[in-house]
């Protein structure tokens, strides 16, 4: 951004139910020193309140009301605007914008903005997403040098699951700031004291870094029906790479069966097995700045595992022959560079911290997470120690899962360029 200029936002707002996470954006965007105003639909007026945009932005709300203002607000918008975030974007207004259509303000400022200074946060049900004539759309768009954001996939406000999710606050955010300050680097806030709050300063400690990150379970076949798993919600993996994301970094989630919703923006590879964990770890981990160790990996797998199912009555008792998975960590820790920092989870029930810091040495991680299974399985939360292989031990009481994954990439970050010795 040129110095003395502006971070100036026109956010128009399409009748999506993601509509309803407009405020929060734009609380976000002032925080991030950007100056708003908000631009409504007829059909986004139910969705978000307009005294709620207008006080939040601190600027008068545009709608389509011409009998309070219809001033050639569109010129002066346009004039006025870095860029524009059609956020939510409807399948309707995305068809109208490729299409050329003027049939309402958001629409005529949409012809009057240079269409490299527009972004669009599709969000939509998912046969509307798959839909020819959408997809036709959203490519016209793109190809004429719109940001059309990517969509998520999820449970989607009509109940069923699939893509059609708006992308997330920050990342929408740290979309818009990029594409106005272009190659620039803006604030960088990283570490404890911007972990607390969905508010912090959009942090780019990670840009243009790349972060693996395994997820979840892996299950291990006894039969066609039947597995050998671990408890793991996948909710760890997920925050971590929401936070990569928000950090600016390119996100690559290694996934076993979990069903937390990975973050929009993040490429994700699903396995089953520990084995195929371990091929597509590997296969990337030589790309990774930095690479995360969340999944709950199944340390056994049977000998041998049967075809169909097997039939309980026919059986009786059964006896399975165990053999150990390879240790995907430590396997990656043997073959690190010295640039790479290398994470890992110890998750104990018994043990202390010392079995964790046990798990680091032989593993060759740069930092070790440390928490109880009490109270982390399965929850929103959770109480973490960071143990470094430089020496150093930071414990911290409970905290959203959230924050802990971006207090966890903030340290890790501030070792990627540090001449402190990464691991022993
Ligand atoms: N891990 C791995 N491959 C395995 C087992 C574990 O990569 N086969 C990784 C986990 O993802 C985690 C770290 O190693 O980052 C520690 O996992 P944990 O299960 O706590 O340790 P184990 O080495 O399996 O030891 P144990 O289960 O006996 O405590």
């Amino acid at each position: 951004m040129a110095d003395g200029a502006a971070r100036r936002v026109v956010v128009g707002v399409t009748g999506g139910i993601a509509a309803y996470k407009v405020p929060a954006l734009v609380r976000l965007l002032r925080k991030n020193g950007c100056e708003v105003k908000t631009v409504l639909t007829d059909a986004a007026k139910p969705l978000v309140g307009a005294e709620a945009l207008r006080v939040l932005s601190g600027n008068p709300v545009y709608t389509d009301d011409k009998s309070a203002h219809y001033d050639m607000d569109h010129i002066r918008l346009s004039e006025w605007a870095s860029v524009l975030l059609v956020c939510p974007a409807t399948a309707n207004t995305i068809a109208k914008m490729a299409g050329g259509i003027a049939d309402n303000l958001l629409t005529t400022l949409t012809l009057s903005i240079p269409e490299e200074n527009i972004i669009v946060a599709p969000a939509m049900n998912r046969v509307m997403w798959a839909n020819r004539a959408t997809r036709a759309n959203v490519e016209a768009l793109a190809s004429r040098g719109v940001t059309v954001l990517p969509v998520g996939e999820g449970e989607l406000a009509c109940g069923v699951r699939g893509p059609g999710r708006m992308a997330g606050t920050e990342e929408i955010v740290r979309r818009v700031i990029e594409l106005i300050d272009k190659a620039d680097t803006v604030d960088v806030a990283c570490g404890v004291d911007c972990v607390n709050t969905s508010d912090n300063l959009i942090n780019t400690a990670l840009k243009g870094k790349n972060v693996l990150i395994s997820s979840g379970p892996t299950e291990e076949p006894v039969d066609p029906v039947r597995v050998i798993t671990n408890r793991s919600s996948g909710k760890m993996g997920a925050a971590l790479a929401g936070a990569a994301l928000s950090m600016g970094a390119r996100v690559t989630v290694i996934s076993g069966p979990a069903s937390e919703p990975l973050p929009v923006g993040a490429d994700v590879v699903r396995v089953r097995t520990a084995a195929e964990m371990a091929a597509e770890m590997g296969g990337r981990f030589a790309e990774a700045d930095i690479c995360v160790m969340a999944a709950a990996v199944s340390d056994y797998r049977p000998v041998a595992s049967s075809n169909t199912k097997i039939r309980r009555s026919e059986k009786g008792n059964i006896t399975l022959e165990l053999t150990p998975n390879p240790d995907i960590l430590a396997a990656l820790g043997a073959v690190k560079k010295p640039s790479q920092i290398l994470v890992g989870f110890s998750l104990e029930s018994g043990g202390g911290v010392e079995r964790a810091e046990e798990k680091m040495r032989n593993k060759v991680c740069d930092m070790m997470v440390f928490n109880m299974a009490d109270t982390a399985l399965g929850r929103d939360d959770t109480a973490v120690t960071l143990l470094f292989a430089d020496g150093g031990r930071e414990s911290f009481s409970t905290m959203s899962k959230a924050a802990a994954a971006k207090l966890i990439l903030g340290r890790a970050a501030e070792r990627i360029d540090s001449s402190i010795p990464k691991s022993v």
